[in-house]
């Protein structure tokens, strides 16, 4: 529950309110909701990343607005990871998301900080500051992905 509420006092920098413990009716109810999360955020994380690889043009609002977004969204999907939710077979994560839970959880703190930097990097309407914080927030998923999701 530390965990949860961390993360709760955390969204309020952003004024956003998480639920400090959300609760589902069913494990596949949880698998569905981080599923979900994660997929919206990969969504605008995916619009920076066009902007940052240069495959579209950079537009300051645009990059604010995303950022904005994906340090929402980051907070969302790790409530969905709880007891039981392993044995769903839509489930692609890794049974060390449950045998390593302290790592898993530093793993999703990192990339919340990561997005949070981002947000604020992409504020100052510069395109270089995006880069470089979404080389680094990328850099968060991937890690977490080598050793928490399955392909
Ligand atoms: C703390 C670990 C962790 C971090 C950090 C993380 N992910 Fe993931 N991600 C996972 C796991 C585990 C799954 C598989 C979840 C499942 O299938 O239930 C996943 C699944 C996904 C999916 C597929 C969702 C679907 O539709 O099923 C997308 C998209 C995704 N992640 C994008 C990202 C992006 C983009 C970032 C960084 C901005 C990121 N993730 C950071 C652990 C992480």
């Amino acid at each position: 529950m530390k965990f949860f509420a961390c993360l709760a006092t955390a969204a309020t920098l952003l004024t956003v309110v998480v639920p400090a413990s959300a609760q589902f009716a069913k494990p596949e109810d949880a698998v569905k909701y981080r599923q979900s999360a994660l997929s919206v955020m990969g969504t605008h994380f995916g619009r920076l990343g066009a902007m940052a690889n240069g495959k579209v043009p950079f537009d300051a609002k645009v990059a604010a607005d995303n950022a904005q977004l994906v340090a929402v969204m980051a907070r969302l999907p790790w409530a969905g990871f709880g007891p039981g939710t392993d044995k769903d077979p839509r489930s692609k994560a890794m049974s060390e998301v449950w045998t390593e839970q302290a790592k898993f959880q530093a793993a999703s703190e990192k990339l919340v900080a990561e997005a949070d930097k981002m947000a604020a990097a992409t504020k100052t309407g510069n395109l270089d500051a995006l880069k470089t914080s979404f080389g680094a927030t990328a850099d968060s998923c991937k890690s977490c992905h080598d050793t928490f999701r399955n392909k």
